[in-house]
């Protein structure tokens, strides 16, 4: 064995155990730490040390994790990309970050103030913090906070380690018929993807829906919005396993973007390459109208440069573009005249506040909306896990095994449990 492998094993031998009992915290945890010095790909940014275990401020939560939840927000904490995040949140204070915006675990230690939540109540945590203290947070939306940020992405003491730090906001019940790795694998993507299609769009039945991603982590999740409402979506993918799966969770149909590789934007195209673009697009913009019978009312959008201008040439007259990210780049150029001629929308959404992530955990809690599973890893599996994402080899959503010793453990009711998505990587 190597000394690299020899120390992770080391580390991770006893994971499972903690050196405390419930309501007393241990000095140390093992954690898999970035720091700025290391940033780049998830391989080499990630690494495993023996931290101090924080200590709950006033309304603060030290939760055990169980299992944590992989999302594509600790790719880009990894890279450094587009911004490095040491220099937001909390990060200055504290020098370094743990990723994961995702977990299930135990209530281990309760600060002041706290009430909702004893110790040993079993959880999953939304990802939102902002402060008490912000106007925003009582009259408007806490998403529109000053202080609003995204636990283990802009804050510290994220889920990748024995211990997190949270606000008691965050907590939500655990859904009973889930194990822990089921019960951390949805939180972040499924909460956005609530937001954005029911909020922001305001997603009614009959609507039609266009969804790009739809076999990755917010799109698994679209379609069965989509499907529970009543509305019709169609799923784009770039393999047909990854259709398969899209079908599986209720789309009428999916389109494999290899197809129409054409219609990618990648902002160097010369007027002539521009013309042939768009032909690619209109080919595309048909053929979603083909499977869902007329224009999307929603397109729900995340991989930006790339298909943005795709999307607001394809959406309805009237209808929206709604887009949480923009993967491929995030300076988006696009024909403005499809917009205005047609009073397109275009709208903007991140994240979830603590009410909708309530009523969106609801539908957990009653089995109409299930987590997709991919994989779930070993805790020496954190940043192999956030390689296999950022290559796009992943389907629905990985989770991580931490404080418990192995799958299919902490369910206390019966129930449909994840949707396993056993293709792909
Ligand atoms: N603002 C927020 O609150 C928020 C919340 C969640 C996620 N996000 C962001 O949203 C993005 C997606 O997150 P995710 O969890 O869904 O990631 P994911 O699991 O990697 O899924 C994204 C999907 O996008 C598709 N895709 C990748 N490159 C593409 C391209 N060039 N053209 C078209 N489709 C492409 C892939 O599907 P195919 O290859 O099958 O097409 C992939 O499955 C990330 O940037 C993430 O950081 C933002």
């Amino acid at each position: 064995m190597e000394v690299a492998e020899q120390a992770v094993a080391t580390l991770t031998e006893n994971i499972t155990e903690v050196a405390a009992q419930p309501g007393e915290l241990p000095e140390k945890m093992v954690a898999w730490v970035i720091r700025e010095e290391r940033e780049g790909e998830p391989k080499d940014a990630f690494q495993l040390e023996e931290i101090e275990v924080p200590e709950p401020g006033a309304f603060e939560v030290i939760v055990r994790v169980m299992a944590a939840g992989v999302n594509y927000n600790n790719v880009w904490a990894a890279l450094g990309e587009p911004v490095s995040i040491m220099r937001y949140g909390d990060h200055p204070q504290y020098g370094h970050h743990i990723g994961g915006s995702d977990a299930s675990g135990v209530v281990w230690k309760v600060g002041p103030g706290v009430t909702r939540w004893k110790v040993g109540d079993e959880v999953v945590i939304h990802c939102n913090q902002a402060s008490y203290e912000d106007p925003e947070v009582h009259g408007l939306d806490p998403m529109a906070a000053p202080s609003q940020r995204i636990w283990g992405y802009e804050t510290t003491w994220g889920s990748f380690a024995q211990f997190t730090k949270v606000q008691a906001q965050q907590l939500l019940p655990k859904p009973k018929a889930l194990s822990w790795e089921e019960a951390a694998s949805y939180g972040l993507v499924y909460f956005t993807a609530y937001r954005m299609l029911l909020t922001r769009c305001n997603l009614q039945a009959g609507q039609r829906v266009l969804i790009w991603g739809g076999a990755g982590g917010l799109g698994v999740f679209a379609i069965q919005l989509c499907a529970i409402a009543g509305a019709h979506c169609v799923g784009v993918v770039s393999s047909a396993e990854k259709g398969d799966l899209v079908k599986r969770l209720g789309a009428i149909d999916y389109i494999d973007r290899n197809e129409f590789a054409g219609m990618m934007r990648t902002g160097e195209e010369s007027p002539e390459q521009e013309k042939e673009r768009f032909v690619a697009s209109r080919a595309f913009a048909k053929r979603v109208k083909e499977i869902l019978g007329d224009a999307p009312d929603i397109v729900f959008e995340h991989v930006g440069k790339a298909t943005f201008p795709t999307s607001v040439f394809t959406v309805k007259p009237f209808g929206k573009v709604v887009i949480c990210a923009g993967t491929t780049g995030y300076n988006l150029d696009f024909d403005v005249r499809y917009l205005w001629m047609k009073q397109k929308e275009i709208i903007g959404s991140h994240f979830a506040n603590a009410y909708e992530c309530m009523k969106a955990n609801e539908l957990i809690e009653s089995g109409q909306i299930r987590p997709v599973l991919w994989r779930t890893l070993p805790f020496d599996g954190v940043a192999e896990a956030h390689q296999l994402m950022m290559e796009n080899k992943h389907l629905g959503k990985i989770a991580i095994l931490v404080g418990a010793e192995r799958e299919g453990l902490g369910k206390s009711a019966e129930g449909p449990g994840a949707i396993y998505a056993e293709v792909g990587g």
